[in-house]
């Protein structure tokens, strides 16, 4: 079993439902600067899984120890996949949702279907990695909706809601970052569970 690991992020949002997540394994989940890891490689892959790595494999090598990374964004249909692993890139902080309705202003209401995804790397005590990803399917809205959340959260239409009118809970339990931590946790509890 190991005891602790490492979440390659010092992200508050990613550490608290990674926590939550994974906790019934009883490894303590570390941020990368209570790790004392203090990297922020370039993330120059062409998919989220190798971005994950990247990130993983950059704190693992700095403090070997159990490793898990996240990347993860925003693919529109209309869009040809795009904003994809350009997603925090896309636009200058906090334009990101205007600038996305603004091109998606022309695109009729059944072609607005768009997905977040999510891949995490895990990289073990032995250097090795395994990956997981998850998915949330949905499709971008007409405006701004909602406050909770972050990034594209306000534009992400769930049925009749955007993402950032779900409570944190309603959120893990149905978002591509909640779905990847669950696909980790059944592979830890396997591979480390009593
Ligand atoms: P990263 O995984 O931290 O590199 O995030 C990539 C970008 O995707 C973020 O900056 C957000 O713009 C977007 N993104 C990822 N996950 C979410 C989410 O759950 N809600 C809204 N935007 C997200």
């Amino acid at each position: 079993m190991i005891k602790q690991l490492v979440m390659a992020t010092n992200n508050a949002n990613k550490l608290r439902e990674a926590r939550e997540i994974l906790s019934p394994l009883g490894i303590e989940v570390l941020s990368q600067r209570e790790a004392g890891a203090n990297c922020d490689p370039e993330e120059n892959g062409a998919t989220f899984a190798e971005n994950a790595l990247i990130k993983a494999r950059a704190v693992y090598e700095a403090v070997k120890l159990p490793t898990v990374a996240d990347d993860s964004g925003l693919c529109v249909a209309a869009l040809d996949g795009r904003p994809g692993v350009y997603s925090a890139r896309y636009a200058p902080e906090g334009q990101h949702c205007a600038k996305l309705l603004d091109e998606m202003k022309d695109v009729p209401t059944d072609k607005r279907g768009a997905a977040f995804v999510c891949s995490i790397a895990f990289i073990d005590e032995n250097g090795e990695n395994y990956g997981v990803s998850g998915r949330c399917s949905g499709s971008i809205g007409y405006e701004q909706r909602g406050t909770n959340g972050f990034g594209y959260d306000p534009v992400f239409m769930v049925g009749e809601k955007s993402m950032a009118e779900l409570t944190a809970d309603e959120k893990n339990a149905i978002s591509h970052r909640g779905a990847a931590l669950r696909e980790l946790y059944k592979y830890l509890k396997e591979r480390y569970g009593e």
